[in-house]
């Protein structure tokens, strides 16, 4: 049994994902945004590569089915519907919507994966959710991988310091485990600032980016611990909550 954590998605190998389960994690803001759209009963998420992607695809749609959204350097793009806050995706908006989801980091990172057994997608506000269904998985012989997304290729310390607390949840009182260093550095990561989200957003240079383009109430959001205690799945090109017609 093996649990892994890659720093982005750059040096991505298939072994790195083949047959195992797999959770991506881009804590600010596309895997919380994608918890809470589903939670507040989009229909399903498809992630988009670019922008023009989006628009593309969403001429194969019905019209009012589908919601542009997403981001590039923060801001929703023109002629989109939302942008990759948390907060925008509420209720009414999304409520039996397809959300057609471009932004810089995340989907992308989703869209690296290929040949998983399962994609989850990971975050604070479902964290113990996805924790049990890994833990879960974990237990019946599959090895995991903790994908973090990163900020433009760079390292991102919130995507970390959510692996490790992952890591932590889901390794937790089990025998003859083995982890990668990165796995430990995450796992130091998230000891470091322990339950202070706010402490650690404020420290990342994506979460201090956010708070200046006045995304601060974002951050409060993706701090909020299983506050969307969801568990979406990424299959067959889209996320949809995993449900008893979905069961793993
Ligand atoms: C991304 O995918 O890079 C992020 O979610 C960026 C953001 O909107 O904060």
């Amino acid at each position: 049994m093996r649990i892994d954590v890659l720093f982005g998605v750059q040096q991505l190998t298939p072994q790195d994902v083949q047959g195992r389960v797999v959770a991506v994690i881009d804590v600010l803001r596309a895997s919380t945004t994608i918890a809470v759209a589903l939670s507040n009963g989009a229909r399903a998420i498809i992630p988009m590569d670019s922008p023009d992607d989006a628009v593309t695809r969403s001429k194969q749609l019905e019209r009012g089915a589908f919601l542009l959204a997403g981001e590039r350097r923060m801001l929703k793009m023109d002629g989109f519907d939302l942008g990759n806050s948390p907060i925008e995706h509420s209720r009414s908006e999304v409520e039996s919507k397809t959300v057609l989801l471009s932004t810089t980091n995340g989907t992308k990172a989703l869209l690296a994966v290929q040949g998983a057994r399962d994609v989850v997608v990971a975050s604070y506000v479902n964290l113990s959710a996805v924790s049990t269904m890994l833990r879960t998985a974990l237990r019946g012989g599959a090895d995991i991988t903790l994908v973090c997304a990163g900020q433009d290729r760079q390292f991102a310390l919130e995507d970390a310091a959510c692996a490790g607390r992952f890591v932590h949840n889901v390794s937790k009182r089990l025998s003859g485990l083995d982890t990668n260093d990165a796995a430990f550095a995450a796992s130091l990561i998230d000891k470091k600032f322990g339950d202070n989200l706010m402490r650690l957003f404020n420290t990342a240079a994506h979460g201090r980016a956010l708070a200046a383009a006045g995304f601060g109430d974002d951050l409060a959001a993706c701090a909020a611990v299983d506050s969307y205690p969801v568990i979406p799945i990424y299959q067959d090109r889209q996320i949809t909550l995993l449900g008893p017609d979905r069961e793993r």
